[in-house]
């Protein structure tokens, strides 16, 4: 029986973090023998906020490639798709563009969200950045994706998703496009340094490139438990934004610093030490695997050409179809 597709992309803007690696990667990376994968690059998403320097994404690009791959993607069992290689992507958007009215958009939660969010620092009064989730419909069912990991920021798009695809179904023809789910990944409960959202505009993230020194000094400077101001006052876990690393990145220490913060035997300054080796160690074989193929251009250029290459096989049958409901033969 033919596996179910899944399809779910990034925007290349920078390298990943660990918010990215525990909240995305690992979760995409579990999917691979049981679906078939489409990892999508949505570069032109990228330029709707990074036009003003487009260099970004050009250098982002490589460097995603080989954070993905150091997270356990793997181009043999899956493809990875860079959207502007694939010019059935915008092709797709421009009919979906047609049938999706204005109002969807701007009654986005995410639209107006990131206006606000990348409002301050990035150009995104642009008519692009409105028809944002149209193109990420089309990335979706352009290769007519059934299931799409997403985690929870992203169910608007998705919603929107399977309305564009209704209408298309209602105008056009019932049986090109099947409505695709999302599949919810499990949130990261891990926030950035100063307890905010891990974000690369906020500068509070870890990234999964970042050398040991880095690391130690980042995790020295981590907010902590807001009701402990004394060394001696006992500590609240579950109000300290540096817990969670422990839960996720070094599990069987969990219960003796749980214990030795609630007794004030650990002091903030020693847990974030012990925490920093923690992450040192654990992200050892990322760093390793993503130097490597960073070192390997001619690797991440076949990567990406062979990706581009069945990318384009799967969208342009689609396309072929979307052609004929359409009427334009
Ligand atoms: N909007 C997604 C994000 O910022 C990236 C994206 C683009 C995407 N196209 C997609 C995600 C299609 C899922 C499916 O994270
Ligand atoms: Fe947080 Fe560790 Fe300090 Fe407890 S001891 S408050 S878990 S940093």
């Amino acid at each position: 029986m033919a596996k179910e597709r899944i399809y779910s992309a990034m925007r290349p803007t920078g390298p990943l973090h660990l918010g990215n690696l525990v909240g995305a990667l690992q979760n995409w990376a579990a999917l691979q023998d049981d679906y078939e994968c489409f990892w999508g690059i949505a570069d032109y998403h990228a330029l709707m906020s990074e036009h003003n320097d487009p260099q970004v994404i050009s250098d982002a690009i490589p460097e995603m490639v080989a954070d993905w791959i150091a997270a356990g993607l793997d181009p043999k069992r899956a493809t990875f798709a860079r959207q502007s290689d694939v010019p059935q992507h915008a092709e797709l958007f421009t009919v979906l563009a047609c049938i999706t009215p204005v109002s969807w958009l701007e009654r986005c939660p995410t639209y107006k969200e990131q206006l606000q969010e990348l409002g301050g620092t990035r150009d995104v009064r642009n008519y692009g950045f409105l028809g944002y989730p149209v193109l990420q419909a089309a990335d979706i069912i352009v290769y007519k994706a059934t299931a799409v990991p997403v985690g929870e920021d992203q169910l608007a798009h998705l919603e929107l998703t399977r309305e564009i695809v209704r209408k298309f179904n209602s105008v056009f023809a019932e049986d090109v496009f099947p409505e695709p789910k999302a599949k919810l990944t499990r949130a990261a409960r891990l926030l950035g340094l100063d307890g905010r959202k891990m974000s690369k505009s906020y500068d509070n993230a870890l990234y999964m490139g970042d050398e040991p020194q880095a690391i130690r000094k980042k995790v020295m400077s981590m907010l902590t438990d807001p009701k402990r101001p004394r060394r001696a006052d006992p500590g609240h876990p579950d109000e300290c934004n540096l817990f969670p690393y422990y839960v996720i990145f070094a599990q069987e220490a969990t219960e003796s610093v749980r214990k030795e913060c609630v007794s004030a035997q650990r002091g903030c300054v020693d847990c974030k030490k012990q925490l920093a080796e923690e992450l040192v160690r654990y992200t050892e074989p990322l760093r390793s695997k993503r130097k490597e193929v960073l070192q390997d251009p001619d690797y991440i250029r076949d990567v990406l050409s062979d990706g581009a290459r069945h990318a384009r096989e799967v969208a342009s049958q689609t396309m072929k179809e979307v052609r004929e409901v359409i009427k334009f033969l």
